[in-house]
């Protein structure tokens, strides 16, 4: 059986009806375990502004202060989590809720950028993939929080992106698909049908890939040389998407190249 993960972007899916399509998408999967991991980053940067506190990114990563951390986790593995668990069991979906936390799933070390802390912001350094295999075994779907916690047991916020990606090599997956709100790497407005290293590299440099996607480029990456078989950056296409993708072998969006 083959196996996929799936990072959903914070704005991949539109509401209930994009949910509604993505349950629909799994019941037509028969050769495919798959697993889900989840961001929310709209809906944390809403959070953290009624509690006032601003909003810092470095790189594309939330800096999350000590107080923002239990806003973060709150709205990760409750609220988002909860929601997609919900959608997807209404279409007929069997799920498990996790998180990084989850029988320490997704153990992490305080992330440095320039030399410096980004607060709670964690870097995965080991993976249990445990809790997904059981799940599988049992025939639910994952449905996985990117909050972690280190040795000690304090939580972070992990960027989901490089939480798909560790999770996704660890566990050998022949898929790994970042659903998100752009339909690829663009260039000029073009939508690239592949990426290497090296492009991408340079692209960072000349600013023309930034933010979130930079994130999303450094964690294929590493998911690449990890072994995961294929990687794709997307958008969601509805009901066909992921027999598509899965099944057929079709490339969608930008195909990621080691
Ligand atoms: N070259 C690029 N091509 C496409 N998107 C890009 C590029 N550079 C930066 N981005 C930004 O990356 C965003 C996706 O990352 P992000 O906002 O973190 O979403 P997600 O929640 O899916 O991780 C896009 O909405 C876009 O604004
Ligand atoms: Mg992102």
């Amino acid at each position: 059986m083959k196996k996929a993960l799936l990072k959903l972007g914070g704005r991949s899916l539109e509401g209930e009806a994009g949910y509604a399509s993505l349950g629909r998408a799994m019941r037509k999967l028969h050769g495919c375990k798959v697993a889900i991991v989840h961001g929310g980053g709209a809906e944390i940067s809403a959070a953290l502004k009624a509690a006032q506190r601003e909003a810092v990114f470095v790189d594309g990563l939330r800096v999350t202060s000590p107080q923002d951390m239990a806003i973060v986790e709150q709205i990760l593995s409750q609220t988002v989590n909860q929601r997609i668990a919900g959608y997807l069991r209404a279409q007929g979906v069997a799920v498990q809720r996790l998180s990084g936390k989850s029988d320490s799933m997704l153990t992490v070390v305080p992330l440095l950028r320039h030399g410096r802390s980004l607060g709670c912001v964690g870097e995965v350094v080991d993976v249990n993939p445990e809790p997904v295999r059981q799940a599988w075994l049992h025939d639910q779907v994952p449905v996985i929080s990117p909050v972690s916690t280190d040795a000690t047991g304090q939580s972070y916020n992990v960027n989901a992106d490089a939480a798909a990606g560790a999770l996704a090599g660890r566990l050998q997956c022949d898929d790994l698909i970042y659903f998100t709100d752009v339909p690829g790497v663009q260039v000029e407005g073009e939508v690239l049908m592949e990426i290497s290293v090296a492009a991408a590299e340079k692209l960072i440099v000349d600013g023309v890939i930034t933010g979130g996607m930079v994130a999303k480029m450094e964690s294929a990456f590493a998911a690449i040389r990890a072994g995961v078989g294929r990687v794709h950056i997307t958008n969601w296409q509805g009901d066909g998407t992921l027999v598509d993708l899965l099944e057929r072998a079709e490339a969608q969006g930008t195909a990621v190249r080691g």
